[in-house]
């Protein structure tokens, strides 16, 4: 038995991995209110009364637009809670699973970003998840791991395609913008990702980079989730392709952030789901558990 304690359980990802933890593990999942990762005697409880193998931290300040009005919030959390949980691990011998994203990147190459790029994020986000990052690195090497995903959705939680289905219900048409390209990720695959690394009987440390196998602009991830759900609705939604600068945001984001994931998919010896795929098993499951309204 490993006993891993999985920071920001109530979260998209943590949720995906509660309920896809294996049998091997023993799972200790920790949110707010009982357990904030910026409070150094919430943490030292934690590690004291649970002496954790592996810490897989999902817990994040993941409020992209909101971070540029208040960065200490973000920095709190995405950094200086960071650092406190990699000290922690540190004196404990635990090792650290840090999740991180593709936003530590400020888009301008135009092929899939690796691993050992240099990161040069343009929001707040993305720049205190890169502080995260270096505090991990710094404090922990060999016990830190750090794992960059992208555009994450799920059944459970707040997400994109959650938006697109309440939008689609309520209007004709949608405008959504083609000019950012990535690739979504359904978090039940990251979390299974994950699981393959915590179980490794040395789980390897560095960075990786694990979203779907594709690209696809947020206009066309949109479309997908349109065409898939049509069948609920009594008439398709048009969705409008636009520009992003009809569709301004407090945060800049990065315009190209597809991650080159080959290194994390050797390891995971799964084969990566196309993201549409993905998607569609996403959907199928909000159908099955009824959050999807009936055919209409
Ligand atoms: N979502 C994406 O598209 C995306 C993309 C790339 C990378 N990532 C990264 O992937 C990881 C998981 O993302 P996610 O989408 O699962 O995030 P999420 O759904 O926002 O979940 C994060 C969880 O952490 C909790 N949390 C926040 N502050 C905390 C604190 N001080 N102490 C303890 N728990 C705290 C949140 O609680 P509250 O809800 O109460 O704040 C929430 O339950 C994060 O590291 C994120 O940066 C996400």
């Amino acid at each position: 038995m490993k006993t891993v304690v999985v920071t920001g359980i109530l979260g998209q990802l943590g949720w995906e991995m509660e309920r896809s933890a294996p049998p091997w593990a023993r799972l200790v999942g920790a949110d707010l209110p009982e357990t904030d990762i910026t409070r150094s005697d919430h943490v030292a409880r934690l590690f004291s009364e649970n002496r954790p193998d592996v810490v897989v931290n999902a817990a994040a300040y993941t409020a992209v637009d909101r971070a540029e009005q208040e960065p200490e919030a973000a920095y709190r959390i995405n950094r200086d809670a960071v650092e406190l949980l990699a000290r922690t691990c540190a004196r404990f011998g635990t090792h650290l699973v840090h999740l991180s994203t593709d936003f530590v990147f400020d888009g301008a190459l135009s092929r899939p970003y690796r691993p050992d790029d240099a990161p040069n994020p343009i929001g707040v986000y993305g720049a205190s998840k890169r502080a995260g990052e270096e505090a991990v690195l710094q404090i922990l090497k060999d016990q830190g791991t750090i794992v960059r995903t992208a555009w994450l959705y799920s059944s459970h939680g707040t997400n994109f395609v959650k938006t697109m289905l309440r939008l689609y219900q309520e209007r004709d048409e949608v405008r959504v913008v083609s000019d950012q390209v990535g690739t979504p990720t359904w978090a039940a695959n990251l979390a299974d990702f994950l699981w393959g690394l915590v179980g490794r009987e040395a789980v390897p440390a560095g960075i990786f980079h694990f979203t779907d196998a594709g690209v696809a602009s947020w206009y066309d991830f949109a479309v997908a989730v349109e065409e898939e759900t049509r069948h609920h609705r009594p008439r398709p939604v048009f969705v409008r392709p636009i520009r992003t600068d009809e569709y301004p945001t407090p945060a800049r984001r990065p315009s190209y952030s597809v991650l080159d994931k080959h290194t994390a998919w050797a390891l995971w010896g799964r084969r990566p789901d196309h993201w549409r795929d993905a998607l569609r098993r996403m959907l199928l499951e909000l159908e099955e558990t009824e959050r999807l309204s009936p055919k209409a």
